[in-house]
């Protein structure tokens, strides 16, 4: 069995490679990114699935109707659980990941509750369930929608072998906030990147038919507007418009729906005043009336009860009955649904009709994902990290590697280097390079650097290791000192620094973004010595590296790179592999600068290249409104990296840009083309960008917004014609009135390999 379910699972994961068709490019020309749609996807026949949920919602009590809506964290007693199960007080469990106790607590509900409707068995498998693939951002900097589909699935096979049959993932708020300990687990600050990535990951783990046993539902989540915390500080308010949400945070979910995703969450803040969990604009007009949602919404931890602390709810029972009335279908964790609903019906304060289209909500998915036909599980089955799942991870890791810097080509590694000091308290950390949000990855499991560059090196490369730090919050300079005194041995160092997996995530946000503890004195003393010094950084979010930059030879970005992150490292350190990622966020100089993201506003006075910086100012100078622009005295204007930036170790050559018209209708489509030569000696993947600004509207638009994005391999000396098309009904956006229009009039386009570069083509949009 258990070579079997290997087998299979490596089928799947070929099939999923082969129809990705997002980033494979034929032999001499390439189409870009588009979006995932489900809405052919072929699941069990939804009449009959209807017939079944209204044949069972009959013959339920108020009390099993409540029960499905409420969901508990494992407890460690199974007699408890088994008891609230058998007498249909829950729906779904959170946090059970043993397989045989899967099975008992299943048979409980199927064999000994009164109706025997199957539990749904969810985990937080944010990327990745035993194998890691790197931490979301990462991801999303690989620009490669095909390996997110492909770790989702692969987490997906692992999660479900043994019984979980729901994650709550992806997570596709936009943040433009790296103080944000939550950046790490989303897809960055564009809202086509996410909607994009998120839909691929909804593929990934949902697969062709949700009945499938080694599908699992996807959770969209947190509606809305969670990533713009303010100040970057956790669970903080947020103040978004309509006009913002619409534009910004709601198209990446929208997206989810079209891509199937079949429940939602709801978010733990409030915005404009009001918490997500009481929000019936987004979770009824929105999300059901207007996408035509029919799966459920599920409140995130215990949020239903925060809408006390919010001050929007006076006490449980009407933080219950706002929750329940503004859509929540089912309460994360079991509190006050089981509690306050009878009452609240009783009192007419909710209807029975309300509780039944949740039930019906919650059922229909419960159907649809098979569990009624197939509820258990073959507990010595074990797809844990079989050998296709972590060639998908060192595929991933390798792609979400971003090349900051590279003077005078010291990457790849040449051969003439004998000697390297391998260095730095991210080296060899295994728990660390796995990133926040991993409960059951393993750190025995996990390939460091250092484990990797030892392979790699065999007998021809002599490796010195010594760390200097032994943790990235250390700040012990003892170990410096040998360090450097290493690096001085050798004919290169490799220094690798960041952040420990816990200093990002959940409720770990970050005032400061300079490394932590000594690193920062670690690259200067490796500096001082003279040797060339390549620095990896593996972090969680973008952090201030301007100094250590400068300071070194070669930079790598590798966020937090999960379980085959050394390995990945190691080929793209010597060539094996080229470096391909783009920056899915704006790394800024300063914190000062955040919020720092491309697609912002014109403004009446935008930023010049001559700005007067703290320096220029004389003494004593006299009070002056001339040449004011917006920019910052002491940072100026420009981040350290813009969005989209990454550089190869061979070099691209963009030319003969083409649009199909340049004057079209609305319902045109436009068509781009342009030929993507490789200038340099390596072979390489480009991901070529495509940008749009609508020049004038009825309310002032983004500088430049990302539409189109293609990867693109190429040998030395290839050149290939690549084909983007982009439907003119996409340039829409929420007009003076709030309703989304095409407006007529010039648009500006630029093709290049960040959002920074090309040069700028206009057309127009005619009625
Ligand atoms: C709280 C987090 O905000 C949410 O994203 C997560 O899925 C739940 N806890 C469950 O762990």
């Amino acid at each position: 069995m258990k070579s079997k379910l290997v087998i299979y699972s490596i089928c799947i994961i070929l099939l999923t490679v082969s129809s990705c068709k997002h980033a494979t490019d034929s032999k001499d020309s390439v189409k870009g990114s588009s979006m995932y749609e489900a809405s052919n996807l072929p699941h069990r026949d939804s009449a009959k699935i209807e017939k079944d949920v209204n044949a069972l919602l009959v013959r339920m009590t108020l009390e099993e109707k409540i029960g499905q809506m409420s969901q508990i964290s494992s407890y460690p007693n199974t007699k408890d659980m088994i008891k609230l199960i058998k007498d249909g007080e829950i729906g779904s469990i959170l946090n059970e990941v043993d397989p045989i106790r899967i099975n008992t607590l299943q048979h409980a509900a199927i064999e000994k509750s009164r109706l025997g409707i199957p539990l749904l068995i969810a985990r937080d498998i944010i990327h990745g369930f035993k194998t890691v693939f790197p931490i979301p951002l990462g991801q999303a900097a690989s620009f490669d929608p095909a390996i997110v589909e492909e770790g989702a699935r692969v987490s997906a096979i692992e999660a479900s072998s043994i019984g979980i049959r729901w994650t709550f993932s992806p997570m596709i708020d936009i943040s433009r906030d790296p103080r944000w300990g939550r950046i790490a687990e989303g897809f960055g600050e564009d809202v086509y990147l996410t909607a994009i990535m998120g839909a691929a990951m909804i593929k990934g783990y949902q697969g062709d038919s949700l009945n499938s046993p080694t599908s699992i539902a996807a959770c969209a989540k947190h509606l809305i507007g969670y990533g713009a915390a303010e100040g970057g500080r956790d669970y903080n308010s947020t103040f978004i418009t309509e006009r913002r949400l619409r534009e910004v945070y709601l198209p990446p979910f929208e997206a989810a729906k079209k891509a199937g995703a079949v429940t939602f969450m709801t978010a733990f803040n409030d915005n404009d005043g009001i918490p997500a969990t009481g929000n019936s604009f987004v979770l009824k007009e929105i999300l059901r009336k207007e996408w035509g949602f029919n799966g459920f919404v599920v409140s995130d931890w215990g949020a239903v009860n925060e809408m006390t602390n919010h001050g929007f709810a006076a006490n449980q029972a009407e933080a219950a009955m706002k929750a329940v009335n503004a859509g929540v279908d089912m309460e994360m964790v079991r509190q006050l649904y089981v509690k306050e609903l009878p009452k609240l019906i009783k009192e007419g304060k909710v209807k029975e009709s309300t509780v039944d289209e949740a039930v019906r909500n919650i059922l229909r998915i419960k159907y649809r994902l098979g569990l009624f036909d197939n509820p258990y599980v073959n507990e010595k089955a074990s797809v844990m990290y079989a050998p296709a799942h972590l060639k998908a991870a060192k595929r991933a890791a390798t792609e979400s590697v971003i090349l900051l810097k590279n003077e005078k080509g010291i990457l790849p590694i040449s051969p003439s280097v004998k000697t390297v000091a391998v260095v730095g308290p991210m080296a060899d950390a295994p728990h660390e390079q796995l990133g926040t949000w991993v409960f059951d990855g393993e750190e025995t499991r996990t390939i460091t650097p250092l484990r990797a560059i030892r392979n790699l090196a065999g007998n021809n490369i002599h490796v010195i290791y010594e760390p200097g730090l032994t943790y990235s919050r250390d700040t012990n300079k003892a170990g410096v000192i040998k360090a450097a005194s290493s690096a001085a041995k050798a004919d290169l160092v490799l220094a690798f620094v960041g952040e420990e997996s816990i200093l990002s995530g959940e409720a770990h946000c970050l005032a400061d973004l300079n490394l932590q503890g000594a690193q920062s004195e670690l690259i200067a003393a490796l500096a001082k010595t003279g040797k060339p010094v390549v620095t990896i950084v593996m972090a969680g979010r973008p952090l201030t590296i301007g100094k250590e930059v400068e300071e070194s030879g070669a930079v790598l970005y590798s966020f937090h790179p999960g379980t085959m992150g050394g390995p990945a490292l190691a080929d793209l350190l010597w060539g094996k592999a080229v470096p391909s990622g783009k920056t899915p966020v704006t790394f800024p100089k300063m914190v000062g600068q955040i919020p720092l993201y491309y697609a912002h506003n014109n403004s009446g006075r935008p930023a010049t290249k001559t700005e007067t910086l703290l320096k220029d100012i004389p003494i004593a100078a006299k009070q002056s409104s001339l040449g004011c622009t917006s920019f910052y005295l002491d940072a100026g204007f420009d981040p350290l990296y813009p969005f989209g930036y990454g550089l190869s170790y061979t070099t691209f050559e963009y030319s003969n840009i083409k649009l199909s018209s340049r004057a079209l209708k609305k319902t045109d489509v436009l068509t781009i083309t342009f030929d993507l030569k490789n200038t340099g000696r390596y072979e390489g993947t480009e991901v070529a960008q495509l940008y749009v600004q609508d020049k004038v509207g009825s309310v002032a638009r983004p500088v430049k917004e990302l539409k189109r994005f293609a990867r693109v391999s190429l040998q030395p000396n290839e050149k290939k014609r690549v084909t983007l098309t982009l439907p003119i009904k996409e340039l829409a956006f929420w007009n003076i009135n709030m309703k989304k229009t095409i407006e007529t009039g010039d648009f500006g386009l630029w093709v290049g390999s960040d959002s920074q570069s090309g040069k700028e083509i206009t057309f127009k949009v005619i009625e």
